[in-house]
């Protein structure tokens, strides 16, 4: 008989869908169980911020030359360590490594899956106990089955993701993954420490009275975006911001509304990554029923060059998006007449 929807742990869930599908091999299932066991680890120690010596700079830089949070160093080390001890991974990529890791050994090779993310999200937000997050995106390999994963694997447009998720360390911990069938959310439950399904079929509402931009670059947007924030301001939209993608996106989501990061120009490519914050939220918007684009085309629909290339991101409610991308054709029109 099957169990009553809500109150399904992740893994009980994951197991429920994999009864739809009789060929499957459960791999795809055991990957998201891996995570979702970082993911716990991480946010007992983020949790912990304030009172353990754990705030504060790793003393380094990464790629981007950001400064390294230790906090970005734990949850890296804890994702990395479950995907490299679990049978469901042949390889990752994440912002705070330079290249790829291929985790080369008889076991993990056999794995037709990679893993793309960035293990703590906003985490420059952690001092001020603003929610920060995890975000994957999960891409079948390109490479035959049985060899080690290369860089060809993880170079592939999002719109070639298996699954994608992101987790959200906020006044509680919530796990929300897509695969093409639907958008699921997990609520940790303390009681039995268990991701437990608490917000079955995510749908993004279409309509919406909440755009979510940084405006204190308004100065260096392009002409289309400062005309379409203020067409949100002559409705008398409400504005909120975080600065922290996660908890910015999770909103929008969740209630509607648009999530703003554009080209800018002291950043002419936006900042955040294309392959591990917009991919994963791209894939997602998309299968709630929202859209998520560049300015011109969607998000999954780019072709990486780069492992580390920015983007610019509009995603949310499939009507302000439309609107948003008016406001840039228009633009576009009248600088080229
Ligand atoms: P970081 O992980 O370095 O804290 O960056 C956070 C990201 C993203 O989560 C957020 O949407 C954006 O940077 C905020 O950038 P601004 O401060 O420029 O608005």
């Amino acid at each position: 008989m099957p169990l009553h929807k809500k109150n399904l742990t992740l893994d009980e869930f994951t197991i429920q869908q994999l009864r739809m599908f009789p060929n499957a091999t459960g791999e795809l299932s055991s990957l998201l169980r891996d995570i979702g066991l970082a993911a716990k680890r991480i946010y007992a120690e983020v949790s912990k911020a304030g009172l353990a010596d754990i705030l504060g700079s790793a003393g380094y830089k990464n790629i981007h030359a950001e400064t390294v949070q230790q906090l970005d160093a734990f949850a890296q080390n804890q994702l990395r360590n479950v995907l490299r001890n679990g049978l469901s991974c042949a390889g990752i990529a994440s912002e705070e490594m330079d290249g790829i890791e291929v985790f080369d050994d008889v076991m993990n090779n056999k794995s037709k899956y990679v893993v793309m993310f960035d293990p703590l999200d906003g985490s420059t937000n952690i001092d001020t106990n603003t929610a920060v997050g995890t975000i994957f995106g999960v891409y079948r390999r390109k490479t035959s089955i049985g060899s080690p994963c290369a860089l060809e694997d993880f170079l592939q447009p999002g719109v070639n993701q298996v699954a994608a998720g992101y987790i959200i360390y906020g006044s509680s911990a919530m796990m929300v993954y897509a695969t093409r069938r639907g958008v699921n959310g997990f609520t940790l439950d303390p009681a039995i420490g268990e991701f437990s399904l608490s917000h079955p079929d995510i749908h993004c509402p279409s309509e919406t009275d909440t755009y979510s931009v940084n405006q204190g670059y308004w100065c260096q947007f392009e002409q289309g975006v400062q005309d379409f924030i203020v067409r949100c301001q002559q409705k008398g939209m409400s504005q909120r911001y975080a600065g922290s993608m996660v908890a910015d996106v999770h909103r929008t989501l969740i209630k509607g509304g648009i999530f703003l990061y554009p080209a800018m120009h002291s950043k002419p490519g936006g900042k955040l990554r294309l392959m591990y914050e917009c991919n994963p939220f791209a894939f997602i918007m998309e299968v709630a029923g929202g859209k998520a684009i560049n300015g011109y085309e969607r998000i999954v629909d780019i072709m990486p060059a780069d492992l580390h290339q920015p983007c610019p991101v509009f995603m949310g409610s499939s009507l302000a998006v439309s609107e948003l991308r008016l406001c840039l054709k228009n633009q576009y029109i009248l600088s080229h007449a």
